[in-house]
């Protein structure tokens, strides 16, 4: 049985060309790229590239790039690095409720710490208002962080807006553009942020590496303590083998964005019109013109997703619930709960996420698959006396 992967939101299998890369790396440049002799210099020279080819992909400088372990990293750097820069200035921070818990749970902790976080609200699609952004700013506001992309239902935050309310209040604005990468044109001047986090993972990259944009002048405080790497701001000796698959994975996303983007819209647009001729009763989640191209999140009335879902992986056909962490623990999103959901309509979402590897012929598999699985769970439950 052929599988079918949809939850590239989760993560991206790795570009063959990255894969290539890597193994290169791995075997042949192993050298400490700190240190002056030839071995040392190779490594060195891998590094530098692959943070021009990340700076390209955003539009930055090189020396603007640090690399992390992971997006999370790169957020937490983001957040606790500014918030203890400046908390003699002030200890308020801006954020959304619909966040990824990197952001999230960062904010809680810095709350426990002393800090004041106000968490934005949304509307039923999950944008957040820049009115109430700007609304939000205080005297004492040092930072705000407001995602671009949201990696549950898809929704593109109106980031430029924001943005540039911040800066005319002296704020420091970071987005995570962790889901947004690959699918998204991001540029940190047309965005007009001051930091911005992205993951190798989904962008058919590696696992365990990240990087964190930091405009030139924006200080940060460290979150761990050692060498010199990194500016000093990411000490350890470098994860080269997973920065090289980072550069290339940049590279490759900036060269085939525009077409990987239009064909896997197209088989989004496809199921997308598939469920809803086959099965009654489905309503989509997010906005259905903000979204990222290849995200699908629907609410199959009378259904639990957790049901649906394991009987899709049955069948060899990979989607999701909420966010991958949220998976597993029958919690109901943050997100959806967020974007005024009942935690029974929660529940029954399900996730799509399409990719570069996806083709019509997994797009009509779901399509066979999925409607005869509603069809009987709906039985079930109607047997059970519950209808729909
Ligand atoms: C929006 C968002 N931010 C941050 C992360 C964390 O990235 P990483 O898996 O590299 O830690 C993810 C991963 O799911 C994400 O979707």
């Amino acid at each position: 049985m052929k599988r079918v992967y949809m939850d590239h939101a989760a993560t991206t299998p790795v570009d063959p060309i990255v894969a290539e890369h890597m193994m290169h790396c791995l075997t042949e440049v192993w050298g400490n790229p700190s240190s002056v002799h030839s071995f040392g210099r190779e490594a060195r020279r891998v590094l530098e590239e692959s943070r021009e080819m990340v700076a390209r992909l955003v539009g930055a400088r090189s020396n603007e790039i640090i690399f992390t372990s992971s997006g999370t990293e790169a957020d937490n750097l983001a957040l606790l690095g500014v918030a203890r820069r400046l908390a003699r200035k002030g200890r308020h921070i801006i954020t959304s409720t619909i966040e990824h818990h990197a952001v999230l749970h960062t904010c809680e902790y810095l709350e426990a710490s002393g800090y004041e976080i106000t968490y934005l609200g949304v509307d039923r699609t999950g944008l957040v208002d820049p009115e109430d952004f700007r609304r939000a700013l205080r005297p004492d506001t040092i930072l705000a962080s407001i995602m671009l992309a949201n990696n549950e239902v898809g929704t593109i935050q109106p980031i430029s807006e924001m943005a540039a309310a911040s800066r005319e209040a002296g704020v420091i604005f970071h987005t995570d553009a962790v889901q947004a990468m690959g699918s998204l044109e991001v540029k940190v001047d047309d965005l007009g942020v001051d930091l911005l986090s992205l993951s190798a993972h989904k962008i058919y990259g590696p696992k365990g590496v990240g990087a964190l944009y930091i405009r030139k002048g924006v200080r940060l405080e460290p979150l761990v303590f050692g060498g010199g790497q990194e500016r000093q701001l990411r000490p350890g000796t470098e994860n080269v083998t997973g920065i090289a698959g980072l550069g290339m994975a940049a590279s490759l996303a900036a060269r085939q964005r525009a077409s990987r983007v239009q064909r896997i819209q197209s088989l989004r647009d496809m199921l997308e019109r598939g469920i809803k001729e086959r099965i009654p009763g489905v309503t989509l989640n997010g906005s259905p013109d903000r979204r990222l191209p290849g995200l699908l999140n629907v609410t199959i009335q009378g259904v639990e997703g957790e049901s649906i879902l394991m009987n899709l992986d049955l069948k060899g056909v990979a989607a999701s619930g909420g966010s991958a962490c949220a998976a597993g623990s029958l919690e109901a999103s943050h997100v959806l709960l967020a974007m005024g959901f009942s935690r029974d309509d929660a529940r029954g979402a399900i996730r799509f996420s399409l990719g570069a590897d996806n083709t019509t012929e997994d797009v009509e598999r779901v399509l066979q698959v999925l409607p005869p699985i509603v069809e009987r769970l709906r039985r079930m439950r109607q047997g059970a006396g519950y209808g729909y």
